[in-house]
């Protein structure tokens, strides 16, 4: 992938100049991605490529979820004050669903299918609010109606397979969100829904980043 995106108009949240990764499989060396550049304010950003262009291997290499094969270098990759270039594990994993989070593409892989959906957004607070159990719940059933989702209490004991794939990225997108983070990666987060609930999908995260002042990075190959 190269560079193709457009810059900020307000403080920089992520400040990116000339990301390369490069996965090394013994003497071969797939360069991925090459020389991308943005920052990104509390705005949207759009990655658009074509499949294997090397979308969602900038998505995890700001995750740092990137396999250990992977070559990283960068002239600056900054997320607030904290060089991604460098930053521990220890550290990121305060960041990590905290401060960033990444939707996926398709919920059936992200939901564990024998928790119910409520459950698993509670977990996603709970990590980084650890012990407050008893308000975990409040927080979610507050999530499900920020994601449109109706019968919130109803919807909370549900499993993965009780619901529709419109429903379970709303899911993705209360958990992602519950966390109150300053930026998010939806990678492709819409391919797996029919064309209407589409819509209504990026209908809904585009009022969010305008109500909740986020950042976000919208990756898509259409
Ligand atoms: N874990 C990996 N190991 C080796 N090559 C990878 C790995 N992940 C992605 N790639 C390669 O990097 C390129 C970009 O992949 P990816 O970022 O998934 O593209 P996109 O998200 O745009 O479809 C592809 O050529 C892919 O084969
Ligand atoms: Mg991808």
């Amino acid at each position: 992938m190269t560079s193709s995106i457009l810059a900020a108009n307000n403080a920089p949240l992520l400040d990116v100049r000339d990301l390369h990764v490069d996965f090394v499989n013994g003497r071969t060396v797939t360069n991925a991605v090459r020389g991308v550049s943005f920052q990104l304010g509390r705005e949207k950003l759009a990655i658009v490529g074509e499949s294997g262009s090397g979308k969602s291997t900038v998505g995890r290499a700001l995750m740092r979820l990137h396999p250990a094969k992977a070559r990283i270098t960068a002239e600056r990759m900054h997320f607030d004050d904290i060089d991604l270039r460098n930053v521990s594990e220890a550290q990121m994993r305060t960041v990590r669903g905290k401060r960033i989070s990444m939707i996926m593409q398709d919920p059936k892989y992200s939901l564990n299918p024998v928790v119910c959906v409520g459950d698993q957004i509670a977990e996603a607070w709970l990590t980084h609010h650890p012990g407050r159990k008893a308000e975990a719940k409040a927080k979610v059933l507050e999530m499900l109606d920020v994601v449109r989702i109706r019968q919130p209490e109803r919807v909370y004991s549900l499993y993965p397979h009780e619901i529709s794939g419109g429903q379970g990225q709303r899911i993705m997108i209360a958990m992602m969100l519950i966390t109150d983070p300053e930026l998010v990666i939806a990678d492709e987060p819409t391919s797996a829904l029919d064309v209407s609930v589409r819509l209504q999908v990026l209908g809904l995260l585009d009022d969010l980043v305008a109500s909740r002042g986020l950042g976000l990075i919208f990756i898509s190959h259409d």
